[in-house]
């Protein structure tokens, strides 16, 4: 399995997912700039994967400072602030800015009274490095855990003709879009170790291609069964009962169980509760926001129209045309069967059980 974010000796190692399938190449990050656009331009993408990239772009961008608390306590505050401006909807960046900030805060309090401001300086900087580093193995056991309970949901979904789980899928809530194993795919590599068959059939996701370029890419590579499809071809795939289940990963959890995830996430779970079969979707702890009371308040991201109108290599639509590019949507809760998290499965009604898990 790829990882995605890695430390390497004095830079932040991300896998370029913007060349995949075809390329697997590497892009060291070395400062908060560079991490900043790496976030933006989906070098690194997928809400845990972009949580914990962020928190090393909060390292990186203090590493080099030099002078007094105060004046460090700013320049974290505005490399916080910068981060946090690459891209709006995964919660997961939000949630690793704050606990860096956190992280500086406690360290500072740490310090016996009387500390020298540069010893205090490379004593919060050298917290923030294995804060990142220790947000790595975390996020890997998370997806792990979260694998598990998902794979208890998925068991029944077997066909008694053959004993394959058959899934569909959207966008990539993969290996790839965490540091390993993913949200809604480690169900499928939990349950492949364990015993159990799978085929997966990606939604391609338009306009960028995360399902085909991504999620088939991983499922591929690990030996899963895996048909691509077009994004329209969803409802027939239903219609001919090729699925027993949908599972998707989110951005982002309101606090009444509303979702986001990658556009075209609602009309999947619109054709599945019309076709009667689950809509479950993976999401980690560090995904939750209990803020926000309903996913209306979820914040959006639009991109470039150019993802649209030149995103399979060449012009696809005249130029000059209107463009409407909203990179996520939000399903509502009462499409949702469950949610799948690395401290159980929450079922409707969504309020008490994502307090529950949120603790
Ligand atoms: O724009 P992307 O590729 O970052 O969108 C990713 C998704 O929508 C994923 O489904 C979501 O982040 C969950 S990743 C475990």
């Amino acid at each position: 399995m790829l990882q995605t974010v890695q430390w390497a000796a004095d830079a932040c190692r991300l896998l370029d997912q913007t060349k995949l399938p075809t390329e697997t190449t590497y892009l060291d990050v070395a400062d908060e700039h560079a991490m900043w656009d790496a976030i933006r331009r989906l070098v690194v993408r997928g809400a845990p994967a972009i949580g914990v990239a962020a928190a090393f772009g909060v390292y990186l961008g203090v590493r080099g400072f030099t002078g007094d608390l105060l004046e460090f306590y700013d320049r974290l505050n505005t490399v916080c602030d910068y981060l946090a401006t690459s891209r709006p909807t995964a919660v997961n960046l939000f949630w690793a800015i704050d606990r860096q900030r956190r992280t500086a805060r406690d360290a500072g309090r740490d310090l016996p009274a009387g500390a020298a401001d540069d010893h205090a300086v490379a004593v919060i900087k050298a917290r923030l490095l294995a804060t990142a580093k220790h947000m790595l193995d975390e996020d890997t056991a998370a997806c792990r855990k979260l694998g598990a309970h998902g794979l208890d949901l998925l068991t029944p979904l077997a066909d008694p003709a053959d004993g394959v789980i058959r899934l569909l899928t959207h966008c990539n809530a993969g290996g790839l879009a965490t540091v390993q194993y993913g949200t809604a795919l480690a169900p499928v590599y939990v349950g492949v170790e364990r015993g159990h068959r799978f085929h997966v059939y990606a939604d391609e996701t338009r306009p960028l291609l995360q399902g085909s370029r991504i999620t088939a890419f991983e499922l591929k590579a690990n030996g899963v069964d895996t048909t691509v499809i077009c994004d329209n071809m969803a409802a027939t795939v239903m219609a001919q009962k090729k699925v027993a289940g949908v599972i998707v990963g989110t951005d982002r959890v309101a606090a009444n169980g509303d979702v986001a995830n990658k556009i075209g996430t609602l009309g999947v779970a619109v054709l599945a509760r019309h076709y009667g079969i689950p809509f479950y979707v993976a999401a980690p702890t560090s995904s939750i926001d209990m803020s926000l009371a309903t996913g209306d308040q979820i914040p959006i991201e639009e991109r470039p129209a150019v993802e649209v109108t030149h995103g399979l290599g060449k012009q696809t639509a005249p130029d000059g045309v209107g463009v409407f590019n909203p990179a996520f949507d939000v399903t509502p809760a009462e499409l949702v069967t469950a949610i799948i998290t690395e401290r159980g499965v929450v079922r409707p009604p969504y309020g008490e059980g994502l307090r529950r898990v949120v603790g």
